[in-house]
């Protein structure tokens, strides 16, 4: 990767912590807003991954952030165990908060580096990570997303389920193309999130997106800036072969979180087995 610094760890650290302190909400009441639209928004996430597991799975989440996908699929009691795990240790305090405020059993949360954590082998039934979060990894160094892939075919039981959601931003390549390679957007939060504004300074070089935010908080105006993160932009073919060379089997690519097949739009979610 030329012209941009690659991403270090300390980057991902510090391009998540912070967010959702749970001090940053007004009250209990916005807190539970958030909470109820973070659920509201993202069930169809929960819905697709029902149909798929098991009766009572063991689901590892990697970059699980404020641990809304585990806690909704805890709520409709679809888990046996549950662990989340994330770097940002403010939004693994928000995630453990919200499972204890819920009074669901058997999800923890813990804050940790995917990249060289404990995991048990074939312990889990499904690896789950979503939001983009695996396309953070191959950024660091070439063969970065090779290796967590590895890993989670190893925490996986036979036949276990891998699903990852990933935003391939198709309308960036176009977009920085005719601007040169570097654009500024803007964009409005939905009502319930306590930052209102947020502003993405995109740079793509090669399939690497380098992606500094700042947000604007909804209720006092606060600036937080300085948030910067790079993520691969991966096209199908080159997903399926890193998958399929980390020893995954029936890798399947979706538009979104439906039954299609993915179309090269915005959304792009596999699942695969361990074989
Ligand atoms: C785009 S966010 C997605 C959060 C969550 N999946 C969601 O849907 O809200 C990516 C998350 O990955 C986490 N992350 C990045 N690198 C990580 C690593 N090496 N180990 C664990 N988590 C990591 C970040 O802290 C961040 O919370």
């Amino acid at each position: 990767m030329s012209g941009q610094r690659r991403q270090t760890m300390a980057d991902l650290e510090s391009a998540y912590e912070g967010l959702e302190r749970l001090d940053s909400f007004p009250g209990a009441d916005a807190l539970a807003a958030h909470r109820a639209a973070l659920l509201e928004r993202n069930a169809h996430q929960a819905d697709f991954l029902v149909a798929l597991l098991g009766d009572a799975p063991r689901v590892l989440e990697i970059g699980c952030g404020n641990g809304r996908l585990l806690i909704d699929l805890a709520r409709r009691g679809r888990l046996a165990t549950g662990l989340g795990v994330d770097l940002a240790r403010s939004r693994i305090a928000f995630a453990a908060d919200w499972a204890q405020a819920e009074g669901v059993e058997g999800v923890t949360f813990a804050a940790a580096d995917a990249l060289t954590m404990d995991i048990e082998p074939g312990a889990w039934d499904a690896v789950l990570c979503i939001t983009s979060a695996f396309a953070y990894f191959e950024p660091i160094a070439p063969g970065t997303a090779a290796r967590l892939a590895a890993r989670m075919r190893e925490a996986l039981a036979p036949g276990g389920l891998l699903c990852l959601e990933l935003y391939p931003h198709p309308e960036y390549r176009p977009l920085l193309a005719a601007t040169g390679g570097h654009a500024r957007i803007w964009h409005e939060l939905p009502e319930a999130d306590p930052w209102r504004f947020y502003l993405s300074d995109l740079r793509l070089d090669g399939d690497t997106l380098t992606h500094a935010k700042t947000f604007i908080h909804r209720h006092d105006g606060r600036v937080d800036t300085g948030r910067r993160e790079q993520i691969e932009l991966y096209t199908e073919p080159a997903l399926r072969a890193l998958l399929e060379a980390a020893g995954f089997t029936d890798v399947r690519c979706f538009a979104g979180w439906t039954d299609a097949p993915y179309d090269g739009g915005e959304l792009l979610v596999a699942t695969a087995r361990a074989t």
